[in-house]
Formats: C-alpha cells, sequence, structure tokens
C-alpha cells in the first residue's frame, strides 16, 4: 500500500470513530446499529467490507390495523375474519384461501338481503319472515333473486333494478355458465362483505365503481343502498352511454385509461371499489392508478380491489389467462419483484381498447402483499392496509382493502 493509501485509510477511520462516538450519547438501538453495521475505528483499516446500506424500502408489516370497535355500527369481526388457527399474523399466515364471512349479523347486510327486503312479504323462500338468514340460504336466495330478475319480476318491486338485455357489443365479464344476475349479486355481496369488515357499514356518501364495465355490479349495489350515491366509471365509451341510458339511479363516466380523471376533484369521494381492474395493470400504471386514487378518495376513505397474486398459480382455470408457459415465469417475478405483468391481450387491446402500446399496459398483472406494502404502505405512509383476501375473488384474485391516509 503507498503513503497515500494508508493516509486515506487512517482518514476513514478516523472518520467512522468520530461518526460512532458522537451516536454514543443516543438510545441502545442505534449505538448496535453503529457496531453491527459499521466497522469500529480499530476494524476500519482491515480489509472487512462494509455491509451495504438497509434497502430505502425495506419491508415491514407494522401497517395492519384491525378495527376499534366503539363507535362503530358493525362488531369488530375483522380478527375473526382474517386470523387462522394459532396464527396472530393475519397478512403473513393467511396463505389459506380467504372464505366469506360466515357470520349471521354480516349475512342480513349483505346486498342480496337487503334487496330481498324490498320485495312483498309472500316471496319469502323460507326464510323466517326476513327476520333471520343463514349461510346455507345465501346461494337459494340469490337463486331466487336470480330468477326474479330472469322472468322480469324484480323491477315491479324494485324499479331502480331492470332487467337488462345487454346488446352483444356492450361489454360484460365472461362468466362461464353462471347467471349474470346471480353472480353480480354474488359480487356486489363481495363488496359489501368488505365495508362491513372495514367499518364502513352501510355505505354513506359518493362511492365509485372504478372500472365498473356496464354498471353491473354498481346497479345492484345503488338499489340495495340507496343512501349513498353511486358512480360507474370505464374507458369503453359504449359501455358508459348505454348504461346511462338503461340504469337512472347510478352516475356515469367516461374515464380514460390512464389517469388522471377529470371527473373527479380531490377528495370528493368516500370509498371506490374495483373489481378485476389492478388483475390488468403492469406495474408502472398499478402505480399511477394507486396515486390517483389517493387524490380523489377523502382521507380515511376507503380502497378496495381485486388482483391475481400467488393464489391464482392454484386457480384452476388459469389455463385462459396465463398459459402454462407463463407460470414459472410468474412465480419467479412475483417472488423476485413482487409483480408480474404479460401482455395477455396483445397489440389488439381488450374489447374495444387498444393501449396503443402492444399491449404493455393493460394486459395480465400480479403482485404480491409485499409488493402492496412497501411501494403503498411504508412508502410515504399514504394508505393503511385494513384487509387481505387471498384468493377472496372467486378462489382467484387477490381482495384489498386500504384506507386512505
Ligand atoms: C375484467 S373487466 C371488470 C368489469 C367490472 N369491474 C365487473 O366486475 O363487471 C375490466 C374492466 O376494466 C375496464 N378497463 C379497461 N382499461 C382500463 C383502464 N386503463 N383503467 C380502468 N379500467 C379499465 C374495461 O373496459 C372493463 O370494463
Amino acid at each position: 500500500m503507498t503513503a497515500f493509501g494508508t493516509l486515506r485509510c487512517l482518514g476513514a477511520g478516523l472518520l467512522l470513530f468520530a461518526l460512532c462516538s458522537l451516536l454514543v450519547s443516543k438510545p441502545m438501538l442505534d449505538r448496535q446499529d453503529c457496531s453491527t453495521t459499521a466497522p469500529s475505528a480499530a476494524s476500519a483499516s482491515s480489509s472487512k467490507p462494509i455491509p451495504s446500506p438497509r434497502p430505502a424500502e425495506a419491508f415491514h408489516f407494522e401497517a395492519f390495523v384491525g378495527m376499534p370497535s366503539s363507535g362503530l355500527e358493525t362488531p369488530a369481526v375483522l380478527p375473526r375474519a382474517m386470523k387462522a388457527p394459532g396464527c396472530d399474523l393475519p397478512l403473513l399466515c393467511g396463505w389459506s384461501l380467504a372464505q366469506p364471512v360466515q357470520d349471521d349479523a354480516f349475512l342480513k347486510v349483505t346486498a342480496s338481503f337487503q334487496l330481498f327486503q324490498q320485495l312483498p312479504f309472500n316471496a319469502t323462500l323460507g326464510i323466517d319472515g326476513r327476520s333471520s338468514v343463514t349461510l346455507g340460504t345465501m346461494d337459494a336466495l340469490r337463486q331466487h333473486m336470480n330468477l326474479l330478475y330472469e322472468n322480469e319480476k324484480l323491477v315491479v318491486d324494485i324499479p331502480t333494478l331492470p332487467t337488462l338485455n345487454i346488446p352483444q357489443k356492450i361489454h360484460v365479464i365472461p362468466m362461464g355458465s353462471e347467471p349474470y344476475f346471480r353472480r353480480t349479486l354474488r359480487d356486489a355481496d363481495m363488496v359489501s362483505e368488505g365495508l362491513w369488515l372495514a367499518g364502513s357499514f352501510p355505505p354513506r356518501g359518493a362511492w365509485l365503481d372504478f372500472g365498473g364495465s356496464h354498471g353491473r355490479v354498481t346497479r345492484a349495489l345503488a338499489a340495495a343502498f340507496p343512501q349513498a350515491e353511486w358512480h360507474c366509471s370505464d374507458p369503453i365509451f359504449d359501455s358508459i352511454e348505454w348504461g346511462k341510458g338503461q340504469v337512472p339511479n347510478v352516475h356515469y363516466h367516461h374515464a380514460p385509461q390512464d389517469p388522471p380523471m377529470s371527473s373527479f376533484s380531490e377528495g370528493q369521494l368516500d370509498g371506490v371499489y374495483a373489481i378485476s381492474i389492478w388483475s390488468h395493470y403492469n406495474e408502472e400504471s398499478a402505480l399511477a392508478w394507486f396515486h390517483e386514487m389517493h387524490r380523489i378518495i377523502k382521507p380515511g376513505g376507503l380502497l378496495w380491489f381485486s388482483t391475481h397474486g400467488f393464489q391464482t398459480i392454484n386457480y384452476g382455470t388459469l389455463e385462459s389467462a396465463v398459459q402454462k408457459p407463463h407460470r414459472e415465469e410468474m412465480l419467479a417475478s412475483l417472488y423476485l419483484t413482487g409483480f408480474f405483468y404479460f401482455p395477455m391481450f396483445g397489440a389488439k387491446g381488450d374489447w374495444q381498447l387498444s393501449d396503443g402500446a402492444q399491449g404493455t399496459k393493460w394486459g395480465f398483472g400480479a403482485m404480491t402483499p409485499e409488493w402492496v406494502a412497501a411501494r403503498l404502505l411504508n412508502a410515504g405512509r399514504r394508505w393503511m392496509l385494513v384487509y387481505f383476501g387471498p384468493g377472496r375473488n372467486e378462489n382467484n384474485q387477490d381482495v384489498y382493502i386500504l384506507r386512505r391516509n
């Protein structure tokens, strides 16, 4: 080593010694940090490498906060709903599929039951005077409501729920063999479950169905909970225009594919829900739209969204979404980066939409809770996690509920 090199080593050692001395009066934790992450003055000139600094966005999960029970209209069921047996950290232990809440108190506030209560008494379906409902009857209840809908009888008692004859050119999500209205009620109940768990029940104020297609779920919630104001936005112009003509109690907005969304001012909304929207964004668009949600939702408001994640890899019908060759890539990408994107629709785009970049923005997107924690919860503490339900949407997409800070 040259004399100049020796001097440099000594200089660095002295500088570190001075820094550690300065921290001596700080709490124990800081002193330990100093002794474990930086070499002491005596060892500074040895060949031990100095460990690299901690990454700026270290993962930690302190952002999970259960809802306080006082002052809420609903009991604090969140811990019961999320906790796996013997597991105190729901976020980390929740890898078994999240099940719908099986609580009588909740079932009575589902969108389906609220609609059912608007029917005349003789439509009871063996449910005891509409005063009690059990889980076993929920599917039967939805099936019953579906028949009334399909036979155009529901609209007689609930005029805000007309039977829609949806033309081929209007967007509807693929539903397999499940009847349109029964699936719609199931999805509306899934959203109302989230609002109930988050303590925002019954919904009040202004709510947006973001990427709401023609207003499929929006109108079911609007009819079930008329005390709130319901909005639906979508980039497909035809869906929005058609919905406007059919559904009088929903406010429709044509939205751009990229933010900002000029229809909504800062903090205008009490909450947003988005069924299968973040499941399509690439990482950049996902972040840009989370940012926009933060702008339009008021402090304390909620963002409910479903998206692909690890659970999707187990999902039986994955073939249609991510073909087999992409599974390994998806698994690796989720483990390594927390995010996965695949241009599922290619250059032709989805439905009538092309994102103008060979499908590099809107295709198949997936994320992990760690990614959510690092990007949304820890970074600037812009959001707080209220609920995480692995595979809660169709045993496929994970459901997240965030509260805006
Ligand atoms: C899988 S569908 C879900 C529709 C609706 N949420 C439902 O459950 O019936 C995706 C929806 O997102 C809309 N969409 C397309 N690009 C979008 C974008 N960049 N931002 C928000 N929504 C978009 C589509 O037009 C479509 O209505």
